[in-house]
């Protein structure tokens, strides 16, 4: 474990603003994280907990405490003849688990290659890409509660995975640390290969194979999305909205190339980027703070952006797109003051 006082975040968060932490705690283990909060440290402190920070903009220093678990390891607790169980901490890096997955042939996450953030972050977020979610892999949650430190778990029915959301972003925001996730993979892999251009860049590398996914979907990333190790980023500032059928109906007469995609119940994913786009902002800076010029959806720090510069360019990026299309877009990234 370790604590500080007046801590910069700046390299802990990939957007790389800079941000400082009254009290920055790092464990390395979960008895560290049980013996902290029984010793009542947090006790009417404010807290925030850090994963990769990849879904994250500081516009502020943060007054309270920033707990940060970065828990090792990934072990295969058990393995059937369809499916094996594996246990990754959550301090792991994220695209490290799928890389790890794929070199050993179990399926699911493939698709899941590349994202940014820590495993912990990723049940937080029910991360998602190219048909997949998080969610439809996930075992169970294991996690510390702050307020009586204790082991608990979760199960995906307990933790309401949505897009892009889940009870440890919602109602139990602040209330756990998350230690731990449990997949469950495939042995035999069942590819989810109907985003578009998901397919045709698997073909492209020759032999439908784990290996061959995973360097497509990388691919189509790095064509798309800026490296936050190069450029200051947290991937898809906004979320898609999700609208329905009447409203699509409407948007589609004078916009029939508008992207859209069913979700079921006469309701229909839009396609944000191409929205702002559409506002002329694809590409477009205001200071230091960008919108990126290969994906919409993306904002950038052209380098030294304070968190207020880009927040105040996600304004003017959601104010354009209400004007013009009546909209009202939902951040993705949680803004922190
Ligand atoms: N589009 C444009 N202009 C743009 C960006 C996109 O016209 O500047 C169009 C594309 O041509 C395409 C459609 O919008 O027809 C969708 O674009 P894309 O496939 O790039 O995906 P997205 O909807 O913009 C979402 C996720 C990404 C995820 C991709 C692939 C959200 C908020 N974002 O982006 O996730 O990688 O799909 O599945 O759902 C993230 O969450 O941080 C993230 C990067």
């Amino acid at each position: 474990m370790e604590l500080k006082t007046d801590f910069s975040l700046k390299a802990f968060n990939t957007f790389k603003v800079e941000a400082a932490a009254a009290r920055y705690v790092r464990f390395d283990s979960e008895n560290e994280i049980v013996d902290f909060l029984g010793r009542n440290f947090l006790d009417g402190q404010r807290r925030l907990v850090l994963g990769g920070g990849s879904n994250l903009l500081f516009v502020d220093d943060f007054d309270g405490t920033v707990l940060h678990p970065l828990l090792k390891g990934i072990h295969v607790i058990k393995k059937e003849r369809q499916h094996v169980w594996i246990r990754a901490m959550a301090g792991e890096n994220w695209d490290d688990l799928v890389a790890f997955a794929v070199a050993s042939g179990w399926g699911g996450i493939e698709n899941l290659s590349l994202i940014p953030g820590s495993v912990g972050a990723s049940a937080v977020q029910n991360i998602g890409a190219y048909g997949v979610e998080v969610k439809d892999l996930i075992d169970r949650v294991e996690a510390i509660s702050i307020h009586n430190p204790e082991k608990v778990r979760f199960f995906p029915d307990d933790c309401r995975f949505g897009y892009r959301s889940s009870n440890f972003k919602g109602r139990w925001a602040g209330q756990f640390i998350i230690t731990a996730v449990v997949f469950k993979l495939s042995r035999k892999p069942d590819f989810a290969l109907a985003y578009p251009g998901v397919k045709s860049a698997v073909e492209k590398l020759g032999a439908m194979t784990l290996d061959n996914v995973r360097q497509a979907i990388v691919s189509i990333r790095q064509s798309k999305l800026p490296d936050p190790a190069l450029i200051g980023n947290a991937g898809s500032f906004f979320k898609n909205p999700v609208i329905d059928g009447h409203a699509l109906c409407g948007m589609l007469k004078l916009n029939p190339d508008l992207p859209h995609f069913p979700q079921g119940d006469d309701r229909y994913k839009v396609a944000a980027g191409w929205l702002i786009e559409r506002c002329g902002w694809k590409g477009r800076s205001m200071g230091r703070a960008a919108v990126h010029d290969r994906q919409a959806l993306v904002l950038v720090n052209l380098g030294g952006a304070t968190g207020l510069e880009i927040l105040e360019l996600s304004e003017q990026v959601n104010g354009a797109v209400q004007a013009m299309f009546g909209i009202e877009l939902e951040r993705e990234v949680l803004v922190v003051r």
